[in-house]
């Protein structure tokens, strides 16, 4: 460990980001495992409910970050692994927004209706069935939901290379 002090990101930034990841890598397993969970649970409207959460949770979050800056990175890091880590951190904003918006306006045009966990019903965008809109959600949500899981290892295996590699404290930031 060097000798330097290691500056966190504030408690919200920590919390928000703990919620979110636990939330996604949930989404994940009930979104590609809906077919298995079928006749268990109702794996779909319990993802809708999670998704359409994340995305409320992300849009406060990214003004978050907007307003109150990431502390400063090791002063030692390597110029390329700075780079690669901001460029992963902005299309991981990207994509909480991205991927629960696709799926919310997919589903708008289904002829299921868009409940949060029976509490309260989500309006639905007029989404035609069929139209282009509809298709090009349908299929970026699938592939952006997919491409999380090599992003999530890529941004976990930096975490624990920092941690137990380089030993900089990059992990104790986000604790
Ligand atoms: C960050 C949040 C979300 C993530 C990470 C996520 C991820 C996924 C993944 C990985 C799949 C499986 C894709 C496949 O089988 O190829 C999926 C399917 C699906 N998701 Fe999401 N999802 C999220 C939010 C939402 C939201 C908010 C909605 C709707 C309100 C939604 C509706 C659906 C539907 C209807 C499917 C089934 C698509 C099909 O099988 O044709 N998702 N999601
Ligand atoms: C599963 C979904 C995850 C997503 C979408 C995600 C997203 C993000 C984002 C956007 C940031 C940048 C924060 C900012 O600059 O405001 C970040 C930072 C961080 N994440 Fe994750 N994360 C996930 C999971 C994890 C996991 C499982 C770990 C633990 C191994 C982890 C460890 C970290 C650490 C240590 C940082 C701080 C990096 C730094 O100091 O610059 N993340 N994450």
């Amino acid at each position: 460990m060097q000798e330097q002090a290691v500056l966190k990101y504030n408690g919200v930034a920590r919390t928000l980001h703990w919620i979110i990841a636990l939330a996604i890598i949930t989404e994940i397993v009930l979104g590609l495992g809906n077919d298995a969970f079928r006749d268990s649970f109702p794996a779909m409207p319990i993802h809708k409910a999670i998704g359409i959460t994340i995305l409320a949770l992300s849009l406060f979050r990214l003004y978050w970050r907007i307003s109150h800056p990431a502390p400063p990175l090791p002063a030692a890091m390597p110029r390329w692994q700075v780079g690669l880590a901001h460029g992963l951190h902005w299309l991981f904003y990207a994509m909480i927004i991205a991927v629960p918006m696709s799926g919310w306006i997919m589903s708008s045009a289904g002829p299921y209706p868009l409940q949060w966990l029976g509490l309260f019903d989500i309006p639905k965008w007029p989404v035609m069935k069929d139209s282009p809109l509809a298709e090009a959600a349908h299929a970026g949500h699938e592939v952006m939901g997919k491409l999380f899981i090599p992003l999530i290892l890529l941004h976990v295996g930096a975490a624990l290379y920092h941690q137990f590699v380089v030993r900089d404290g990059v992990l104790r930031r986000m604790l």
